[in-house]
């Protein structure tokens, strides 16, 4: 491929965590920096695509020529995803999206007592998921972040998600969230890569030519 490779192509990425409050200032959340699908974002772009990108927040600037729009509950990134979904050509979902939130949201801050707390969770919806059941659906890439059984885990995901690749990605010291740095694993239907450790930056430039790669071999939906 030689770039522009993803010309005239929409691709709507989504980054970092979501943030499910239980009252005015409290929230669950996880530690996604956005750094990941910031990059991924801005490598796409580079590649010539019209680039949305649907973010949690984080502290990053929007890469150049990039549309953001911003959402914090899951509930939120999924209603904007399924606001843009019909655009797209590809979709990557890198987001870190919270699977439970808290039942009950306190419109008052919850004054601590001597007691403990319990609070009660429920699944949030299961974006990609959902947005694999469409019937004119995108190219879906999406990501799995796992601390054991990486392959395993990654490749029962990649079939119960409905999706067209999957990127596994370890959860280590110097690797996956927060950090800089990242490797990947990458599952399709019949094959896979391993993407080695570098910089994420470099790595969102390999990967998005290799989505690209499979993209175009599989035509047009
Ligand atoms: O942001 P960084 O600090 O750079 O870190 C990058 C990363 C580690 C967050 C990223 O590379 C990554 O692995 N993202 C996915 C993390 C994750 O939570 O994966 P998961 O196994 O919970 O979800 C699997 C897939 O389903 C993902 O594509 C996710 O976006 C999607 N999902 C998950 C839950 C949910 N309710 N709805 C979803 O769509």
């Amino acid at each position: 491929l030689t770039k522009p490779f993803l010309a005239g192509r929409s691709v709507l990425v989504t980054a970092g965590p979501t943030r499910e409050s239980w009252d005015p200032i409290r929230f669950l959340s996880n530690r996604s920096s956005g750094k990941m699908g910031y990059a991924l974002a801005a490598a796409a772009a580079e590649a010539g695509a019209q680039v949305t990108l649907i973010s949690g927040p984080v502290a990053l600037e929007t890469p150049l020529g990039v549309h953001r729009i911003q959402v914090e509950s899951a509930q939120q990134m999924c209603d904007a995803m399924l606001v843009q979904v019909a655009a797209m050509d590809i979709l990557i979902a890198c987001a870190a999206v919270a699977d439970y939130r808290p039942v009950k949201q306190a419109t008052q801050k919850i004054k601590k007592t001597h007691q403990g707390l319990t609070l009660e969770l429920e699944r949030t919806p299961d974006i990609v998921e959902q947005l694999s059941n469409l019937a004119d659906k995108p190219f879906i890439v999406g990501f799995a972040a796992e601390t054991e059984h990486l392959e395993t885990n990654a490749s029962r995901k990649l079939k119960h998600k409905g999706l067209d690749m999957i990127a596994a990605n370890w959860v280590r010291e110097g690797q996956g969230f927060e950090v800089d740095d990242n490797a990947l694993t990458v599952l399709w239907h019949g094959g896979k890569v391993d993407l080695p450790r570098t910089s994420k930056t470099q790595l969102a430039r390999t990967f998005i030519k290799l989505i690209a790669e499979h993209y175009h071999a599989k035509g047009p939906a």
